[in-house]
């Protein structure tokens, strides 16, 4: 059997080491295909391949065409909006991720960047703090409880909004429920979005609710750049000077955005969420196991296709 980890954007080394150690134990063998600048690298790679182990790497139809042995992809990571579920099902190919493994490191990079923006990206001048202020979690799945979490830490006054969950849960852990996009926008200062990337979602942070945001308001995010509507979100930095956007990873029209707003936006050049080694240890870890769970019980629990 063979196992492929194919990431454009690598593990830590470390990581790969124990995902090695998994693999090679139950008798597996891996093959490595690592920072590849070309479609057509992949396309080799998968041809051989049983399992494939992936970040954000897109595994749509052709890609899943060019792997006639494999039978199971699973996203070391949360979001697998990069993987054609369709295609992998009508394939018969089992799709899962590894909830929960990176969503530390995402939350810890959330204060990360409000803090950077908070003290005006370090430049000398005066700027502001955290404690006291209001925050604003979008959803309330891994990564939102642990910026809610963190930011019990700095006493931020923290809400969320997530339809499907209930509010108990988020008011055991110190969190007010709202119930509408609108009032989570327009009543926080700090909105932390944490939606996955899904037809409904795409596009849906726009300029009436970004507008709303309150004087001095800050919008972190390290979902996918996918959920925001760029020209809604640029004009509202527009008809609001006193606002700013912090992004893991660059909007299509980063360059135009840093041109314009400067240092009231900030965008990582990779997604750097959930680069650090003890993400990459535990979602690639947790890939690797249930890649061999897989392959020789058929155990699916982490399975995101029908
Ligand atoms: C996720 O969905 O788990 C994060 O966005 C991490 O993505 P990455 O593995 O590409 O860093």
């Amino acid at each position: 059997m063979k196992v492929l980890i194919a990431t454009e954007k690598p593990f830590a080394a470390v990581a790969v080491d124990a995902m090695r150690k998994v693999i090679e134990d139950a008798g597996a063998e891996l093959a490595l295909l690592e920072k590849y600048t070309s479609r057509q690298e992949l396309l080799d790679a998968v041809a051989t391949a049983d399992a494939l182990i992936i970040r954000s790497d897109k595994v749509d139809a052709e890609v899943l065409a060019a792997a006639p042995s494999l039978k199971v992809v699973v996203r070391a990571g949360a979001g697998y909006d990069n993987v054609d579920l369709e295609a992998a099902t009508s394939r018969g190919v089992c799709v899962q991720n590894t909830p929960g493994q990176n969503s530390n490191a995402v939350a810890e990079l959330v204060f990360g960047l409000a803090v950077m923006m908070c003290r005006n990206m370090y430049n000398g001048t005066s700027g502001s703090e955290l404690k006291d202020k209001t925050l604003g979690i979008q959803a309330f799945g891994q990564v939102g409880r642990n910026v809610a979490r963190i930011a019990r830490g700095f006493e931020m006054s923290i809400s969320a909004l997530d339809p499907y969950c209930p509010d108990n849960v988020m008011e055991d852990a110190g969190v007010s429920p709202v119930h509408s996009v609108e009032e989570l926008y327009r009543e926080n200062k700090v909105v932390s979005i944490h939606i996955p990337a899904t037809p409904e979602t795409r596009g849906s942070i726009g300029y009436d609710l970004v507008a709303s945001m309150p004087k001095g308001g800050l919008l972190i995010n390290t979902a996918r750049k996918e959920v925001v509507d760029e020209e809604g979100l640029i004009r509202a930095l527009d008809a609001r000077p006193d606002l700013k956007y912090a992004a893991d990873v660059a909007p299509e029209r980063a360059a135009e955005m840093k041109a314009r707003f400067g240092d009231r936006v900030f965008f990582t050049p990779k997604k750097m969420g959930a680069q650090t080694s003890e993400a990459n240890i535990n979602a690639g870890i947790a890939a690797a196991r249930q890649v061999i769970a897989f392959l020789t019980t058929g155990e699916q629990r982490f399975r995101v296709n029908k």
